[in-house]
């Protein structure tokens, strides 16, 4: 065990988790390494590409930055933990073929994921905005969102139909 480790419980996709790591841990190894929870990517490592994007006590947040310090009492959701969200589960099975490698692929849907929570009618411009913390090396972003676009949009006219 390493010097100066310790135990670090949160919440983590609707479940107590205790992990015994140093307090400067990051939260991207902690679910990667520690807890086998792959679906979290790590792009730069420094905040700047959005590929490690969880929610934590409902905002976006960058896992690479977050400390185990920080852990305690806060309620950590990665993509695993949204595969029951109806909204997200929808819309990422559209999604698929739009990206180009994949690799930015969790964090834009966990992207896309906080902002259907709060807005399950959102616009183009809303649905940009949403991923604009999201790096794309491959450029396949726009064909992604216009792919949302059109899935939210046939989702709309569904809905308003059923309304008449
Ligand atoms: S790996 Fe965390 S923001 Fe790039
Ligand atoms: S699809 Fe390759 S980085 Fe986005």
């Amino acid at each position: 065990m390493p010097a100066g480790s310790r135990k670090i419980s949160f919440i983590l996709n609707g479940l107590e988790v205790t992990v015994q790591c140093a307090p400067t841990r990051r939260l991207l190894d902690i679910l990667r390494q520690d807890l086998h929870l792959n679906l979290t990517r790590e792009g730069c490592g420094r905040g700047e590409c959005g590929a490690c994007l969880v929610l934590m006590d409902g905002n976006l947040i960058n896992a690479c930055l977050v400390p185990a310090f920080r852990l305690p009492n806060t309620h950590v959701v990665t993509l695993e933990g949204l595969s029951s969200d109806k909204n997200l589960t929808a819309l990422s099975e559209k999604l698929d073929a739009s990206f180009g490698c994949g690799y930015c692929s969790s964090g834009v849907l966990v992207a896309l994921a906080a902002l259907l929570q709060q807005n399950e009618s959102p616009t183009d411009e809303d649905l940009r905005r949403a991923v604009s913390g999201n790096r794309c090396v491959c450029g396949t972003l726009p064909a992604v969102l216009e792919a949302a676009g059109e899935v939210l949009d046939k989702r709309r006219k569904k809905r308003h139909g059923r309304k008449s």
